[in-house]
């Protein structure tokens, strides 16, 4: 087999002139900051995930931070969140004051698992933060059986899940919030983004004044000729409001959507195909309850060092990544929280073996085809 002469990335947003046009438009406009593209963006998820109320944010780290501030989790709580997950969800129990603890995950979905998650329960919890890795939904009706019989707050990071369906229903309505990130590597992007999305309209209120300081308006209410430039602070809020280009871009974004997820879901399927006889690997799967938006491939490498088999594909001009380090590895929850190695054996195992393949819209089923040969390749 022939090397490629150009490196096939990881992943690589899918932008076109669509964007730039609007972003252009915006900044012509004259209207920078929060506002109407912002909000035309926010009623395009509503609309894709048949949910209400939406806040469009900077990241979804700010979202999944005021979720939590805005349910009143503080200090003496706790929450429950994966080991298996990107180091923000358990940041940002931190920054409030909150403790994270840490569950193991399922192996072959390498979600939350739901009875480590009722292990886990104490007089002190108050949220479980279920993540839906890869894009491959949690089985949430026994998580929020759970939550109810104790009384507990759900907030989904869907940052890898938008286009995601649980039993037929598009994630964004299952618990109490969804937050999304549109971070550049996302299934849709705007570059650095998040989006809260509820159907509580009280929480949906307070997430929106909590994303600007606690104002009770937002600035284009105030600065527009409608608005007033009185307004009362009446909370203590952050600094999280979504910009105008971003919304623009986002907005875009959304009318590519569908088309998106089932590029990703072709390609997807077609690694999968490629790669079933192959021994030694593990494949992703989707199981009966989910409806996969496949935002990662995340391969299962069983018998080959992984750092090795990175190399191999580096040498095949082949981009590759790991996706997660599991929190309770990282020095700083070892140290804060006493978590260590061996905790955690099941994300542990999968940590290991993890590699993501490159995986974006612009991939062509030939670029699959490359890629899983070069993998047969390096494994025989
Ligand atoms: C599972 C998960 N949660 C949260 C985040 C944070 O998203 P953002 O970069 O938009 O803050 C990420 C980012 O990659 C993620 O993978």
């Amino acid at each position: 087999m022939d090397k490629r002469e150009s490196f096939i990335g990881l992943c690589k947003p899918g932008i076109g002139d669509e964007e730039a046009k609007s972003v252009a438009e915006v900044l012509k406009s004259g209207w920078l900051t929060t506002g109407p593209k912002v909000k035309e963006f926010e009623e395009s998820v509503n609309t894709f995930t048949n949910t209400n109320f939406a806040v469009g944010l900077t990241s979804a780290t700010g979202g999944l931070h005021i979720v939590l501030a805005a349910l009143g989790i503080g200090p003496g709580d706790e929450v429950i969140i994966p080991t298996y997950t990107f180091i923000s969800c358990a940041h940002i129990v931190n920054w409030l004051g909150a403790t994270p603890i840490l569950v193991d995950v399922e192996p072959d979905t390498f979600n939350i698992d739901v009875e480590k998650t009722k292990a886990a329960i104490t007089e002190k919890t108050k949220a479980i933060m279920p993540v839906h890795f890869a894009g491959h939904s949690c089985d949430m009706d026994p998580m929020l059986k759970l939550a109810k019989e104790h009384n507990l707050f759900v907030i989904e990071d869907a940052a890898h899940a938008i286009g995601t369906k649980y039993k037929g229903n598009m994630i964004g309505g299952h618990g109490n919030a969804v937050v999304f990130s549109f971070y550049a590597t996302k299934t849709i992007t705007t570059g650095e983004g998040g989006m809260v999305v509820t159907n509580d309209a009280a929480l949906g209120k307070k997430v929106k004044q909590l994303s600007y300081f606690g104002v009770d308006k937002d600035a284009f209410n105030r600065y527009s000729d409608k608005g007033n430039w009185f307004y009362d602070v009446t909370d203590m809020g952050y600094k999280y409001n979504m910009d105008n280009m971003h919304g623009a871009i986002g907005t875009e974004q959304m009318k590519k959507i569908d088309f998106f997820i089932e590029k990703r879901r072709t390609l997807a399927k077609k690694y999968s195909e490629l790669l079933a006889e192959v021994p030694g690997l593990t494949l992703p799967i989707e199981k009966d309850y989910c409806f996969h938006s496949y935002h990662l491939y995340p391969l299962l490498v069983d018998n080959f060092p992984r750092q090795k088999f990175i190399e191999k594909l580096h040498s095949w001009n082949i981009g590759a990544s790991v996706h997660f380090i599991p929190l309770h590895l990282f020095t700083y929850y070892q140290e804060k929280h006493g978590y260590k190695k061996g905790d955690f054996p099941v994300a542990e195992s999968l940590f290991n073996r993890e590699v993501s393949l490159p995986l974006f819209p612009d991939m062509t089923e030939e670029d699959v085809e490359y890629i899983a040969n070069a993998i047969k390749e390096i494994l025989q």
